[in-house]
């Protein structure tokens, strides 16, 4: 992979580190963040040894199939609306994906991205005192993925049978994120996107449940729980803070807030 010279083209992007393995470009990029680097340093890796996913799960990357990159931000928007640049991220690969390959992917609220029922990338957002740390990997070129996880995971390769340029699908998210980031920061809210989210969401107007993050989930199948105790909801799409409204059998709408939840459509 060799990144393009045009990435410099993008207002957003600023700095641009590549490296041919690293630990977390994560970590990298809040290293930057702590040694004061500028807003859009952007940290590329062929691949990570230590990969970092949610819920302190690690996230494979060592192979060079893949897209892993972070981009350092200092958004100008008050603490409580930062969770939204995760919701603007997704949005953005969610585009960009669709766009390059040609494909329909769906969004996990608040930031999974699916093509054909399996998850192909994943988001970390870290935030520190005066910055946003937005992690990407994704599962571009993956030709197999592990007995434990191949039921979930996929990649662009295994669903389209085509192999992508990494470099030319970095330019493209880049470019989305930039255009959104923008008006996100603009406008403070996600009004200008919502309904855009809401088109590309899973489980929309459907049934959903709502698991505490508390309750741990078999990776492996996670759709191997117990909803019997759970209460169904009608999933009613994002508000303008990225919360998701979420009707109950009585019809009192519900504002759930990522952090608490995770999300299974039934
Ligand atoms: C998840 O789905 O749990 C989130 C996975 C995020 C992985 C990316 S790869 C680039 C960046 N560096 C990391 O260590 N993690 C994120």
């Amino acid at each position: 992979m060799r990144l393009s010279s045009s990435l410099f083209k993008i207002p957003i992007i600023n700095n641009i580190l590549f490296y041919d393995t690293i630990g977390s470009t994560n970590d990298k990029a809040k290293e930057l963040a702590r040694r004061n680097s500028v807003h859009g340093s952007l940290v590329v890796a062929k691949s990570q040894t230590a990969g970092k996913g949610r819920l302190g799960r690690s996230f494979y990357s060592t192979s060079d199939d893949g897209l892993y990159f972070s981009l350092l931000l200092r958004p100008n928007v008050e603490p409580s609306h930062l969770s939204g640049i995760t919701l603007v991220a997704a949005l953005a690969l969610s585009e960009a994906i669709d766009e390059y390959c040609k494909v329909k992917t769906t969004i996990k609220w608040p930031n999974d991205i699916y093509l054909n029922g399996k998850k192909i990338l994943g988001i970390l957002t870290e935030a520190g005192p005066d910055y946003v740390v937005l992690g990407i990997g994704i599962n571009v070129n993956t030709p197999t993925f592990n007995s434990n996880i191949a039921n979930t995971a996929s990649s662009l390769f295994l669903e389209t049978g085509l192999i992508y340029d990494k470099a030319e699908l970095l330019n493209i998210i880049l470019c989305k994120l930039n255009s959104l980031y923008e008006s996100f920061v603009s406008h403070k809210d996600l009004s200008f996107m919502q309904a855009e989210y809401n088109s590309s969401l899973a489980g929309l107007n459907k049934e959903v449940y709502i698991i505490p993050q508390n309750v741990t989930l078999n990776i492996a199948n996670p759709s191997d729980i117990d909803l019997s105790n759970l209460d169904p909801y009608i999933c009613l799409g994002i508000d303008i803070t990225g919360n998701l409204k979420c009707q109950d059998s009585f019809g009192i709408i519900h504002y759930v807030n990522s952090g608490e939840v995770s999300l299974r459509t039934k």
